[in-house]
């Protein structure tokens, strides 16, 4: 997978990439990541990526050229022909839809992914409108810029490439893999202060630890997040296991 990310601040990304699991992906060729520093598509003497919003009103616009221009650039074609299904433009933006694990699955099936990062008080609608093909917000809150959040999606996605995680870290029995939270994990020592790892873990009986995960990662999610248990594909074993956590909440 083919990775570039326009941004008016490309040190940003310099600590977060070079380290762990994404930097691994990288030396192993699964992923080429590139920064480009938008700067370097502007046209001026002064390097202005950005302006006073037509209308008035407080704070700077980005301009689309510099963007428009490092988006052809990386991509080697004019923006009219840029609908290639396996090429996603992706602007990261407060007001995008909302990202998901789902979301991250779907892209991993693309070949080439460019990222926005957008700054100042926005940037110019024709970017959203014209060159995008996608609108990516990280959650409903606002940041100073798309850098943490374009990290965070290619974090997302680049941990679900084939040969990034090895077996041990697999991400088949993450949390939201199955939408359900991931069950709890425990590690030596049996007993730390006081604490003792659950019985069944020791007894090495993976029917019966596996039946215990499952149960209590649906009890995780049932306490911490009821919402997703709405949406989740329960089997009938799961259900008799809700039914049995509502009761012993409604005894306390
Ligand atoms: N830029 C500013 N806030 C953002 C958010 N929540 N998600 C994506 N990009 C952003």
């Amino acid at each position: 997978m083919r990775i570039d990310i326009l941004t008016l601040f490309p040190g940003m990304f310099a600590g977060p990439f070079k380290e762990s699991i994404i930097g691994r992906a990288g030396s192993k060729g699964i992923v080429r990541i590139e920064i480009h520093d938008l700067r370097n598509f502007t046209r001026d003497r002064h390097r202005k990526a950005d302006d006073r919003p037509y209308g008035g009103g407080p704070g700077m616009v980005m301009k689309p050229e510099p963007v428009f221009e490092a988006v052809e650039h990386v991509i080697g074609r004019t923006t009219s022909l840029l609908r290639d299904p396996q090429v996603k433009v992706i602007l990261m933006s407060p007001q995008g839809k909302t990202f998901t694990q789902k979301k991250a699955e779907e892209l991993i099936g693309k070949e080439h992914l460019v990222f926005i990062c957008g700054h100042y008080e926005g940037i110019d609608e024709r970017v959203g409108e014209r060159l995008a093909t996608d609108e990516i917000s990280i959650g409903d809150y606002v940041l100073t810029g798309g850098e943490l959040a374009a990290m965070v999606v290619v974090d997302a996605v680049v941990r679900l490439l084939p040969g990034v995680l090895g077996a041990k870290e697999s991400a088949a029995e993450d949390s939201f893999s199955e939408e359900l939270l991931d069950c709890p994990h425990y590690t030596r020592p049996e007993v730390y202060r006081e604490m003792k790892v659950p019985e069944v873990l020791l007894s090495g009986n993976h029917e019966e630890i596996k039946k215990w995960r499952r149960q209590e990662a649906l009890w995780k999610t049932f306490l911490k997040r009821p919402d997703l248990i709405e949406k989740a594909e329960l089997t009938e074993k799961d259900r008799g296991n809700l039914r049995k956590f509502k009761e012993k909440q409604k005894n306390g």
